[in-house]
């Protein structure tokens, strides 16, 4: 009984984002990363959808990398689209996240941008980010790229 209803539940859920869905948004984001430590680095940027605050619920739409350069400055760019969000937001929150290993420690770090909340109507969404040295920047430690 009880899994019969949940089931019930899980078809009236999916079936009514599907009817709810919209337009896509098209996403496109690019920056330049730099690095001062004069060593070859790496890095790996994704941007993704911040559904509920957790990690496990958001949808990733597009990464770059990982790459790596010998150079001090390295560009990257994003794309990608979203079809409608999660039943109960009517916007995107957009969060970016880079993790790299221009670390006087030579350990990987990450850190995250918040750069955009947009209403889930927006046909496109185009974000530039400004030139980020990212030398010993982040606080969480990681141990892989994605
Ligand atoms: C980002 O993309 C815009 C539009 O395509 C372009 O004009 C700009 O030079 C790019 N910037 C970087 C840092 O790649
Ligand atoms: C960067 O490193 C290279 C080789 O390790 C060295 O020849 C060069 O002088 C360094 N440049 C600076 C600005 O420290
Ligand atoms: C980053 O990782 C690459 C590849 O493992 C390595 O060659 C490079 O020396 C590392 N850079 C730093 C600053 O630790
Ligand atoms: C998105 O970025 C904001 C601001 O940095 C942060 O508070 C939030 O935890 C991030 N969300 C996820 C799922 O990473």
């Amino acid at each position: 009984m009880r899994t019969t209803l949940g089931l019930l539940l899980l078809i009236g859920a999916v079936s009514c984002r599907f009817f709810l869905d919209r337009d896509p948004t098209s996403f496109f984001a690019n920056g330049t990363l730099s690095c001062k430590l004069n060593k070859t680095w790496c890095f790996h940027v994704k941007m993704y959808e911040d559904d509920f605050g957790f990690e496990f619920a958001n949808d990733v739409i597009d990464f770059y990398g990982t790459r790596c350069t010998s150079l001090e400055q390295h560009e990257y760019e994003l794309s990608g689209n979203q079809f409608g969000d999660g039943l109960w937001n009517e916007e995107y929150e957009i969060n970016i996240s880079v993790t790299h290993n221009c670390t006087i420690s030579g350990k990987k770090r990450r850190f995250r941008r918040m750069p955009q909340i947009v209403p889930v109507e927006t046909p496109r969404v185009e974000i530039t980010l400004d030139l980020l040295d990212v030398t010993d920047l982040g606080n969480e430690f990681v141990e892989h790229y994605v």
